[in-house]
């Protein structure tokens, strides 16, 4: 298959109009069954290491789930607003929306049982696969115009085990998704100066062979 110029210009076009959605941006909309197999599908056609494809996806809509998860994140946030005590904007900052948004998902790894191709040296490398999938999950989502936040603030070890997650899977991502008022037209923390945006320069370098 060959694909336009167009068709470039479009994936671009999501590729940059993808944001981190917190709680403040979404709205009370349920996403259509099949919206939600399309940005799953997406998720599951990632590459992964020896096409192990060792993702999971466990949707979280329990609201008594979701209340004890926002307190371990009001818990470990604390203890970044200990770290950031210089900052006057870190207080203020909304960096989830576990509550507000219409779905949490808890993306899985699931440990091997036998040897994977490819994984045989960098064992991270199963791991590095998921994200593969959160990415493609968070782009296809975008396209839909449905919101996605990744929370970090949190102690995946705790999260298992409020989730009853066996120790056969490790906690990757948790994330949030739902239709939103509105996607902010860059990163939030660009926006407000925590982080100045990168330029093509700052990031590609060159090497050349110096051996005589
Ligand atoms: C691995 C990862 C973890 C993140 N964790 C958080 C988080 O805990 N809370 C939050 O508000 N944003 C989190 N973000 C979102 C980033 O802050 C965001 O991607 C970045 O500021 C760029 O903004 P954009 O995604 O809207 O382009 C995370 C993003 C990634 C990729």
């Amino acid at each position: 298959m060959n694909f336009t110029l167009q068709d470039a210009q479009a994936l671009q076009t999501i590729l940059s109009a993808r944001r981190d959605v917190r709680g403040n941006h979404y709205i009370d909309k349920t996403i259509a069954p099949e919206t939600l197999d399309a940005i799953f599908n997406a998720a599951n056609s990632a590459p992964s290491v020896g096409f192990s494809q060792p993702w999971e996806f466990m949707i979280i809509d329990d609201l008594i789930l979701r209340d004890k998860i926002y307190h371990e994140f009001e818990k470990e946030n604390s203890k970044a607003k200990a770290i950031f005590h210089n900052s006057s904007l870190y207080p203020s900052l909304k960096l989830e929306g576990i509550k507000e948004a219409a779905y949490n998902v808890a993306v899985l790894y699931k440990k091997p049982t036998k040897a994977i191709l490819g994984q045989t040296t960098q064992k991270k490398m199963g791991e590095y696969s998921v994200v593969c999938a959160i990415q493609n999950l968070w782009l296809m989502a975008r396209a839909y115009n449905i919101g996605v936040g990744w929370v970090s603030i949190l102690k995946p070890k705790r999260i298992q085990k409020i989730l009853n997650i066996s120790s056969d899977y490790k906690l990757i991502a948790y994330l949030t998704m739902g239709y939103v008022d509105e996607f902010p037209n860059e990163p939030e923390l660009q926006t407000l100066n925590w982080e100045a945006k990168k330029q093509l320069d700052d990031v590609i370098s060159k090497r050349t062979n110096n051996d005589d």
